[in-house]
């Protein structure tokens, strides 16, 4: 039984009821948040890798090393001409924090940012970025592994429901909150309004970045 098994099934990883061992709600967010967890849940929901396979080899494409930037780091990888960065993040470099959805720029599950602004992942070439600077989710992470203020904003106000769209919403509220530090509610709706939730936890989001500009 996988971590997610068990708290689906809602109760302790030895099933008994020891209130020890037995994950919270709010413990399983935190995990889901700090990311990777739901990746198998989100293969069901949205469909799976159909939407990011490689599409077959463009006649005459070939891959080529290309350097870029991302969380910090200068990452060497063989890209192809068509590659999208959603798909080297997740499946070249492991990164698997950013999801996928839709992969057509309809949902922003696969957010991420590009010197400081919010982009799809999913479609947006990875040779597009090779001057720039990436941030997935994982490079929110602290040095000591800490989680990102929005991040435990999004905790505290027990945002995610089944947790797919997270990291994207994640995303676009560090993004709001770089360029505009005490955002009104408003102001906090337009900027996730790129970012679709199955679940319509859209308050709880909006309570969440609200909070994180409160105590950020
Ligand atoms: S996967 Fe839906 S916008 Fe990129
Ligand atoms: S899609 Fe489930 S929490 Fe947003």
């Amino acid at each position: 039984m996988t971590e997610l098994d068990t708290v689906l099934a809602g109760d302790s990883a030895t099933g008994t009821d020891d209130t020890a061992t037995r994950w919270s709600r709010r413990e399983f967010i935190k995990r889901v948040i700090a990311s990777g967890a739901v990746a198998s849940a989100g293969l069901y929901i949205y469909g799976g890798l159909a939407g990011c396979a490689r599409k077959g080899a463009v006649a005459g494409g070939v891959e080529r090393l290309v350097s870029i930037n991302v969380n910090g780091a200068v990452r060497r990888v063989d890209v192809l001409p068509q590659e999208t960065l959603a798909m080297t993040l997740r499946y070249k470099l492991g990164l698997t924090g950013t999801k996928l959805g839709c992969d057509r720029s309809e949902c922003g599950a696969c957010t991420v940012l590009i010197d400081d602004v919010t982009h799809y992942s999913c479609s947006t070439l990875t040779h597009a970025v090779r001057a720039r600077k990436v941030v997935t989710i994982e490079g929110l992470e602290g040095p000591n592994g800490e989680l990102h203020p929005v991040q435990k904003a999004f905790v505290d106000e027990l945002a995610p429901q089944c947790g797919f769209c997270t990291p994207g919403q994640v995303m676009s509220a560090v993004a709001l909150l770089k360029r505009n530090p005490k955002p009104t509610r408003e102001e906090a709706r337009f900027a996730l309004s790129g970012n679709l939730c199955r679940c319509g936890a859209y308050d709880n989001y909006l309570n969440a970045v609200m909070r994180a500009a409160t105590e950020g």
